[in-house]
């Protein structure tokens, strides 16, 4: 399935599979940013070369106060329009009321309940009625992504995944930023390489797998659902 925009992507360079997906599929197509480093060069690349891809973030309500600045300086940058989602107040109000506001700490399932309400149910709003989804997924980010493809039929949500730097290296990453001047969020060089919620984010120590410091205090599990793998 999708074998042949597989086949035409594989070899084609960041900027290139932007405007091939630009191109073919337009305003059917959408790029998600947590404003990681990963995300702040597709964003660069989208605005560098003006493609009509459309942006969008999920607001759980709580994200770090650098990333709302790094969010607001993007924008800023840009002149970026991003779309932004937000959990549903009702089943929030609820969620906090009965379970109080660090549920997550105490099982899985409170985890994944707390991820679904504020992150996937959301997503599933933002990708309705679009056939591509872009995002800053890298194969070396984690053991569990290595094998993540370039490309793949998303079932759960519907939708044409597409991963542009999957095959990318971390320092191709940093040193991107660096040649576009790209602005980042400060938090990276404290030792947080992979950043999410606040209190479900940790830094880590040199060397230890980059994900390490989501989610830490669970020794599996270490995704949030917005990604099967
Ligand atoms: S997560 O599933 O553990 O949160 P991660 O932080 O590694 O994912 O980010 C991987 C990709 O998922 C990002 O490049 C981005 O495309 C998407 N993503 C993650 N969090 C968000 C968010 N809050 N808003 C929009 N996209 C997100
Ligand atoms: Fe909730 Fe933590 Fe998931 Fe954010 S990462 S949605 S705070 S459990």
């Amino acid at each position: 399935m999708h074998t042949q925009l597989l086949e035409t992507l594989t070899p084609l360079s960041l900027i290139e599979r932007l405007q091939y997906l630009a191109q073919h599929y337009g305003s059917d197509c959408v790029f998600s940013t947590s404003f990681g480093q990963e995300d702040q060069v597709i964003t660069d690349a989208i605005y560098r070369k003006k493609l009509p891809i459309k942006i969008f973030t999920l607001d759980t309500g709580r994200l770090f106060h650098e990333t709302y600045a790094l969010a607001e300086e993007t924008r800023s940058r840009y002149q970026a329009t991003i779309a932004t989602y937000y959990p549903a107040t009702q089943a929030v109000e609820q969620l906090v009321s009965e379970k109080g506001f660090f549920s997550f700490y105490d099982s899985i399932e409170n985890r994944k309940e707390c991820c679904h309400i504020r992150k996937v149910m959301p997503l599933q709003r933002a990708l309705s009625g679009n056939k591509i989804w872009i995002t800053g997924l890298r194969a070396e980010q984690s053991s569990a992504r290595a094998n993540l493809p370039l490309l793949s039929w998303d079932d759960t949500y519907q939708v044409i995944k597409v991963n542009p730097l999957i095959d990318w290296s971390y320092e191709q990453v940093t040193q991107y930023l660096t040649t576009h001047h790209v602005p980042e969020n400060p938090l990276h060089h404290q030792g947080f390489i992979s950043i999410g919620c606040a209190p479900c984010t940790r830094a880590i120590a040199p060397g230890e797998d980059a994900r390490t410091g989501r989610w830490w205090w669970e020794s599996s599990h270490k995704e949030c659902g917005l990604h099967q793998k």
